[in-house]
C-alpha cells in the first residue's frame, strides 16, 4: 500500500511538497525569530555594520583575499600590525568574511566591555576553542563555559591570594639559576629562551610541586626540555588551528600527536604520584613548605582527569605569558638606554637589597615600563567570543560606526587588543612610541586590556606582575648595561600568546 503511494507521487509533486514545507518553515521563522530580531533592531536603533570590501568571487564568498593576506603577514611575523592597518584604518568596527562565516571585528572599548562584562551571558567561547585545546588541555578553566567554568574558577581562585603570590623567595631561587646562564662580560645571550625556561621552571614548581629545573645546572629534570619544547610546538599548532578554523588538521602531523601525548603523560605521572602519596602529603601539610597548587586541588578533588586539565590550563596561562612580557620588555630596554638608565636609578634606591613585595609594588617606573610594554606588545593581542543568542552591541552600526549594532546568534565577535592599544584618540599622537612616562597621568578604562576584563579577567594578573617585576629588578641589580645584538626590527612569534619573533639577543655587562 505504502509502496503504491510512493510509486504514484511524481517528481514535480515531491518538489511542490518540499517547497510548501520550506515556505511554512520560513513563515514560522519570520513570525518568531525574525519578528524578535526586527523588534530588537527597532527598539535599540541598530544600524548595519560596515562590511569589508572583499575582492573577487572567492573573496566575497569565503574571504579568500583577506585570509591569503593574513597568511602572508603571519609568515613575515607582522599579522597583528597588518590587521590593524587593514581593518581599522577607516573604522573601529567592521564585518569581515572568513570561510563560511561573517565575523565582527572591533576595537571599540564599549563593545569589548559589553562582550566581556555587561552582556557576559550573551557570549561564549565557541566550539573551536574546545575542539582545538580540549584534546591536550582537557576541560579546564580556559576551555569551558557556563557552570563548568564557574566550577573551575571557584576551585582555582583561592590559589592566587596575596599570601601565595607575595612569597618572593620562590622567584629568587629561579633568578639565581637564571643568572648562572647569563655571561657577565657582554657575550651574546638570547634572553627570551632563558625567560621561557625560567617561567616553565617556576610554573611547574608552583603547580606540580616538581620543577622542570631547566635552568638549575646539574639538577635538570630529565624530561624538562622535551616537555617545554612539546608545549611550545603544540600551542603553535593550536594558533594555526584558530587561524584556519582547523583546516590544517587535514594534514597529518605525527609530531603534534607525539608531543600532545608527551604533555599529557608528563602531567599524569606527577598527578598519579601525588594521588598515591596523598596521605604523606596531608601529613606534611603542617610543615613549612612551598605552596603547591596540585596539593591544594587534591583537597577538593582526586579525579586525575580534572586535576590534569586544571593544572595544564593554568600552566598554559602562566608560562608563556610572563616569559613573553619579559621578552618584549628586554627587547625594548636593550634599544632604549634612556629608559634603562631611569629604571636603574629607581632600582638603585633599594641599595642592592632584594626588594620586599611592598617595596616592589611602590616602584613607579618599574610599573610604568611594564604597563607600556603590555600596551604595545600585549601578550594576548586578540581574542574573540561567539554570541549565544541574538543581541545588540552599543556601537559599530551606521556609516559613522556610532549607532548600536545587531549581532545575530552564532556570530563570532573578535576584538584586537593590539590595535585598540595603538589608538591615537586614546593614547595620543605618540601612541606608537614606547614611552613609560605617559603612565604618570594615564588612567585608561576598557581601552587598555592586557589582562581581559569582566568575570573572566585573568586570575594570575598579580602573580604575573609580581614575577615579571621581580625578575626585571634583579637583572637590573646584577647588570649595569645592556646592548642589542641584532638589528632586526621587532616581529611576532605567535603561539597562543605573542612573543618576539627573532628572540631577544643581547649582551649584558656588570660594569
Ligand atoms: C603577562 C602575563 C599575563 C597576561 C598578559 C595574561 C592575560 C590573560 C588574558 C587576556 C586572559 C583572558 C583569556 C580569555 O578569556 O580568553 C587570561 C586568563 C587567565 N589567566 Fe592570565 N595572563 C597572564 C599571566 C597569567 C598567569 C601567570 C597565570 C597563572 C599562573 C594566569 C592565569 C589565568 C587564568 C587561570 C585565566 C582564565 C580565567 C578565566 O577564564 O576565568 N595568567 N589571562
Amino acid at each position: 500500500m505504502a509502496n503504491n503511494i510512493i510509486a504514484n507521487i511524481s517528481v514535480p509533486g515531491i518538489l511542490a511538497v518540499a517547497a510548501v514545507l520550506l515556505l511554512i518553515k520560513r513563515v514560522y521563522w519570520e513570525l518568531t525569530v525574525g519578528a524578535n530580531r526586527r523588534r530588537l533592531i527597532k527598539e535599540n536603533g541598530c544600524k548595519p555594520v560596515k562590511k569589508y570590501a572583499h575582492k573577487g568571487v572567492l573573496g566575497k564568498l569565503f574571504g579568500y583575499d583577506t585570509m591569503k593576506q593574513s597568511f602572508q603577514a603571519a609568515k613575515q611575523g607582522r599579522l597583528h600590525e597588518m590587521s590593524r592597518l587593514r581593518n581599522f584604518d577607516q573604522q573601529t568596527t567592521i564585518q569581515i568574511r572568513n570561510l563560511n562565516r561573517d565575523f565582527i571585528l572591533t576595537i571599540e572599548p564599549e563593545n569589548v566591555k559589553a562582550v566581556l562584562s555587561t552582556k557576559f551571558n550573551d557570549f561564549g567561547l565557541g566550539g573551536l576553542r574546545v575542539k582545538t585545546m580540549g584534546p591536550v588541555f582537557g576541560t579546564g578553566i580556559f576551555t569551558s563555559d557556563g557552570k563548568s567554568w564557574e566550577h573551575s574558577r571557584a576551585m582555582i581562585r583561592p590559589n592566587f591570594t596575596r599570601q601565595q603570590v607575595g612569597d618572593l623567595s620562590i622567584y629568587e631561587d629561579h633568578v639565581q639559576h637564571l643568572l648562572t646562564h647569563i655571561p657577565k662580560n657582554g657575550q651574546t645571550v638570547n634572553l627570551q629562551d632563558l625567560f621561557f625556561k625560567l617561567t616553565m621552571d617556576s610554573a611547574t614548581e608552583f603547580l606540580f610541586g616538581k620543577s622542570t629545573n631547566m635552568l638549575k645546572k646539574g639538577q635538570e629534570h630529565p624530561d624538562g626540555d622535551r616537555f617545554s619544547d612539546a608545549f611550545t610546538y603544540v600551542t603553535e599548532c593550536m594558533a594555526m588551528d584558530f587561524r584556519t578554523a582547523q583546516l590544517n588538521r587535514l594534514l597529518s602531523d605525527p609530531k603534534r600527536k607525539d608531543d600532545s601525548e608527551f604533555i599529557r603523560k608528563f602531567a599524569t605521572d606527577i598527578i598519579d604520584d601525588a594521588i598515591a602519596n596523598r596521605k604523606d602529603i596531608e601529613k606534611g601539610a603542617g610543615e613549612k613548605q612551598n605552596y603547591i597548587f596540585l596539593y591544594e586541588l587534591l583537597k577538593v578533588t582526586n579525579d586525575p582527569y580534572t586535576l590534569r586539565s586544571e593544572l595544564l590550563n593554568v600552566l598554559l596561562a602562566g608560562r608563556d605569558t610572563t616569559a613573553s612580557l619579559l621578552s618584549h620588555t628586554f627587547h625594548q630596554l636593550a634599544r632604549r638606554p634612556d629608559v634603562w638608565a631611569k629604571l636603574q636609578a629607581e632600582v638603585d634606591e633599594l641599595g642592592g637589597q632584594t626588594p620586599s613585595y611592598e617595596a616592589m609594588k611602590s616602584m613607579k617606573y618599574v610599573k610604568w615600563v611594564i604597563n607600556e610594554s603590555l600596551r604595545l606588545w600585549p601578550v594576548v593581542p586578540g581574542n574573540n567570543r561567539i554570541s549565544v543568542r541574538d543581541t545588540v552591541l552599543p556601537v559599530g552600526g551606521g556609516p559613522d560606526g556610532k549607532s548600536p549594532m545587531f549581532v545575530p546568534k552564532g556570530t563570532p565577535v573578535g576584538y584586537s587588543v593590539w590595535s585598540m592599544h595603538r589608538r591615537k584618540d586614546f593614547f595620543g599622537e605618540d601612541a606608537l612610541e614606547f614611552k613609560p612616562e605617559r603612565w604618570e597621568t594615564l588612567r585608561p578604562g576598557w581601552e587598555y586590556l592586557p589582562f581581559n576584563g569582566g568575570p573572566r579577567i585573568c586570575i594570575g594578573q598579580n602573580f604575573a606582575l609580581t614575577e615579571a617585576s621581580y625578575v626585571m629588578i634583579r637583572l637590573l641589580q646584577n647588570f649595569r648595561r645592556i646592548e642589542p645584538r641584532d638589528d632586526k626590527p621587532w616581529s611576532e612569534f605567535q603561539t597562543l600568546t605573542l612573543a618576539v619573533g627573532n628572540g631577544v639577543h643581547v649582551g649584558l655587562y656588570q660594569e
